[in-house]
């Protein structure tokens, strides 16, 4: 296999990384962490998918951390495998990241699908994931482990390197199996045989035959048994006939006497039905003899009836005559009452004089006294006026006259403004002079006004006189209106009184003479009253006799019934007779019944015993066949095992001498191929190594052999390398050298600048096994020794990048 490219997408660290791969010796430079490992990791998971060991955490990890949901993840590979041209794509898909794959040659699909493309694949190559990576994949610390391991473990590790341990596998089950099968024929022997050695199938056949022999005669009881059976059930069956022929019998018999004694009621019944009719038909015939008399009475009840009837209307009539002549009467001296009183008023009216003209008169002169008051009134009220103004005008010319003469002369005139002098006593002469003419004035209006006031008084008690009068006339004027009145009403009530009057004369008139005999109609009435409870007794008789046909025909329906009982009641006696049933033959035929049954029931039940007892025998007949079959099965299958651990015996040694021999001629071509390795790479300071049977290491040196124990860290690291490319040369080699190329992943370790460059020198020899070596290491001074050189670069973002030049 040579691998051309390999492209890579949201891989791990890489968002985008193709690489073309040489031929020879390619050196994957780049710091810790930058993804060398995962560039050749990613070639496993194209070829095996999720199955290849490179897994670190899960599907989920391959895939970029920081690609987006719909980036795809996917890694492809170009690579020749003998003559042809491949190219392998894995890749994750959809949101479930589940994992897809195509294998195509020469540009023509082969396979398609995740488990196909792996499948395919395996088959090409012609091994497994596991086969792959322990021939493909050397790093640092597998040879560190390597080195680490105990004896045991070491040898295990290599022969499960070399796929040897599956033989180990193969006798360790073939064993486990063949102990198992002695296991099982052990504790079958147990179940087959007893204790004492006895066969255990001998004791179960003979069970088996008891046991037949007790069913045989447990039959032949049952069918005695049955046949009994069949007898007592006749038994019982004709009992049980009897019985119910007894029993309808009884029934026939009871029915019968039921009837008989129905007819002895009815017979009864009729009977005293016939006696209460006889006897209400006597009673009825005996009040009828008393019809005549009563119907005599009746006769003469309805003829004063009618009588009475005429006297009514009489006497109604005449009641009402009466009341009328009394109403004429009454009406007659209502009208001489109204005429006396009319007469009264009119001469009363007459007497009152001329009382209108009175008022009249009164009126007028009243009118002239208020008009004489009302001037009178005037002039006094204006003459007080004048002679308040009087009294005031004499009062200030008193204080003036006061003032000038306490002034004196020397004062000067409020209206000249000169001093009076001479005038002084002028003006106070003036002054006196005015007062006595006001004081003479003020007399006279008083003599005036006294006499006015005796004016007015005298004036005022006229008027009183005049308004008497008037009011006198007034009340003759009112009495007049009130005779007036009667004179009215007695006219009417005469108007009234004589209408009803004559009213009544005309119904008199009307009634003509009416006869009325009060005696006679109290007399009537009396008797009337006497002969009534006689008539309502020939009534209620008349009903009670209308009772009397239907009585008769229901005597005569009910005689005819009762004769016709009588002939059913004998006849019904005499069938009971005829019939001849004894009750005893009932409770006979019963006992019978029921004893028969119990011997049946005794029978079935011992039937059932027998019964049961021959199931537990055939039960355990069953069982004791069931037992010999399985022990009969134990034997067989025994046999089987015998001839089975022989089989695995001889098979296990076979495979144990297969084992080693293989073993035997792996190890010298493992101790061969290392030990050039080692004489090369130490450039032949050691004669070479050799491997024991336990994979441990020896070193040869001059004539001696040696543990690694004696030699530098370095040199056991170098023996080590040389052991474990020697396992890929042979896994390579087994493989018909389809894979052949290498990756070598930071194996320098403790190696210094000589052996690495040793080591360089050998890996270009090693190109004879292996046409491709991928050298994974940090350290940049290997550079100049390989073929091809790709440099791993992790960018800011995290994601790596992959480069030609170290110092690009
Ligand atoms: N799915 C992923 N997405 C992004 N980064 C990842 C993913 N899986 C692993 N890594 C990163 O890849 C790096 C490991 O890569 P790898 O082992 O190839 O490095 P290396 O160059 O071989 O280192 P060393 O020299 O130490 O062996 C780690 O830093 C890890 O965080
Ligand atoms: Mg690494």
């Amino acid at each position: 296999m040579r691998i051309r490219s390999v492209e890579l997408d949201n891989y791990r660290k890489f968002r985008h990384a193709a690489l073309e791969v040489g031929d020879g010796v390619v050196g994957i430079l780049g710091q810790n962490g930058s993804g060398k490992s995962t560039l050749v990791e990613a070639v496993a998971w194209a070829i095996y998918g999720n199955e290849s060991s490179i897994l670190r955490d899960g599907k989920d990890g391959v895939r970029w951390s920081n690609a987006s949901q719909n980036e795809e993840c996917r890694v492809t590979i170009d690579f020749d495998l003998e003559s042809d041209h491949y190219r392998l794509s894995r890749w994750l898909k959809g949101k479930g990241q589940k994992v897809d794959a195509s294998l195509e040659i020469d540009g023509m699909r082969i396979a398609h699908g995740d488990e196909a493309v792996t499948g395919e694949m395996v088959k090409r190559l012609g091994m497994d994931h596991k086969a792959f990576f322990v021939s493909v994949f050397a790093r640092q610390k597998d040879l560190a482990a390597l080195s680490a391991l105990r004896p045991a473990e070491r040898k295990k590790l290599v022969l499960s390197m070399l796929g040897i341990d599956q033989l180990d596998l193969v006798v360790e089950t073939i064993s486990a199996d063949a102990r198992s099968a002695k296991c099982d024929l052990d504790s079958l022997n147990a179940v087959i045989r007893a204790p004492d050695g006895t066969d255990r199938s001998e004791q179960a056949r003979s069970e088996l035959s008891r046991s037949q022999n007790d069913i045989a005669r447990l039959s032949a009881d049952e069918s005695a048994m049955q046949a009994k059976l069949a007898e007592m059930e006749k038994y019982v069956l004709r009992a049980k006939q009897e019985m119910e022929r007894a029993e309808k019998r009884s029934q026939q018999y009871q029915l019968a006497k039921s009837k008989v004694a129905s007819l002895e009621a009815d017979q009864r019944n009729m009977t005293a039905r016939m006696g209460q009719i006889a006897n209400d038909l006597k009673t009825l015939n005996e009040k009828s003899l008393g019809l005549p008399e009563l119907e005599k009475n009746e006769e003469e009840h309805r003829r004063l009836d009618g009588e009475r009837e005429l006297l009514e209307d009489a006497r109604v009539k005449h009641s009402q005559l009466t009341s009328l002549q009394q109403l004429m009467v009454q009406r007659n001296a209502d009208i001489e009452t109204y005429q006396k009183d009319r007469l009264s008023a009119e001469s009363e009216l007459a007497g009152l004089g001329d009382y209108e003209t009175v008022i009249v008169q009164a009126e007028a002169a009243m009118q002239r006294h208020d008009e004489a008051l009302q001037n009178a009134k005037g002039d006094a009220a204006w003459k007080i006026k004048e002679m308040e103004r009087i009294q005031k005008e004499v009062r200030e010319k008193r204080s003036k006259r006061e003032e000038v003469h306490r002034q004196g002369p020397d004062s000067i005139c409020p209206t000249c403004e000169r001093r009076m002098d001479g005038q002084h006593d002028v003006l106070l002469r003036k002054l006196d002079q005015e007062i006595v003419q006001a004081e003479a004035s003020l007399k006279e209006l008083e003599g005036l006004k006294q006499k006015g006031d005796e004016f007015i008084t005298r004036t005022q008690n006229q008027r009183t006189n005049q308004e008497n009068k008037r009011k006198e006339a007034l009340k003759l004027k009112e009495r007049a209106t009130g005779l007036l009145v009667r004179v009215r009403s007695s006219t009417d009530g005469m108007t009234r009184a004589q209408e009803e009057a004559d009213r009544a004369s005309r119904q008199i008139a009307l009634l003509n003479d009416v006869k009325y005999d009060a005696p006679r109609y109290d007399q009537v009435r009396r008797r009337i009253t006497e002969l009534r409870p006689q008539v309502d007794r020939l009534m209620r008789l008349r009903t009670e006799l209308q009772r009397r046909p239907p009585l008769e025909k229901e005597s005569s329906d009910v005689q005819a019934r009762l004769d016709n009982v009588m002939k059913e009641l004998d006849e019904g006696k005499k069938a009971l007779i005829d019939f001849n049933f004894d009750p005893e033959e009932l409770r006979i035929s019963r006992e019978r019944y029921s004893q028969e049954r119990d011997y049946k029931d005794a029978a079935v039940q011992s039937l059932s015993t027998l019964r049961e007892e021959k199931a537990r025998h055939q039960a355990a007949q069953a069982a004791a066949r069931k037992r010999l079959e399985e022990l009969e099965e134990h034997a067989r299958r025994a046999n089987e095992l015998r001839h089975r651990q022989m089989e695995l015996n001889v098979l296990l040694q076979v495979m144990k001498d297969f084992r080693a021999n293989v073993t035997s001629r792996v190890l010298p071509t493992l101790a061969k191929y290392a030990s050039e390795l080692f004489v090369e790479l130490t450039e032949n300071k050691y004669g070479g190594l050799e491997i024991d049977d336990n994979y441990e290491i020896q070193v040869i040196d001059g004539s001696g052999t040696y543990g690694l124990s004696r030699f530098s860290g370095g040199e056991a690291d170098l023996a080590n390398l040389c052991l474990r490319l020697s396992i890929s040369r042979l896994i390579a080699e087994r493989s018909g050298q389809h894979v052949n190329f290498l990756v070598l992943d930071e194996i320098f370790g403790s190696q210094d600048s000589v052996r690495k460059r040793n080591i360089l020198g050998l890996l270009s020899s090693l190109q004879r096994q292996f046409g491709q070596i991928l050298l994974i290491t940090h350290i940049d001074d290997i550079k100049d020794a390989v073929d091809n050189l790709v440099v791993v670069r992790e960018q800011r973002d995290g994601s790596s990048l992959l480069g030609g030049d170290i110092d690009g």
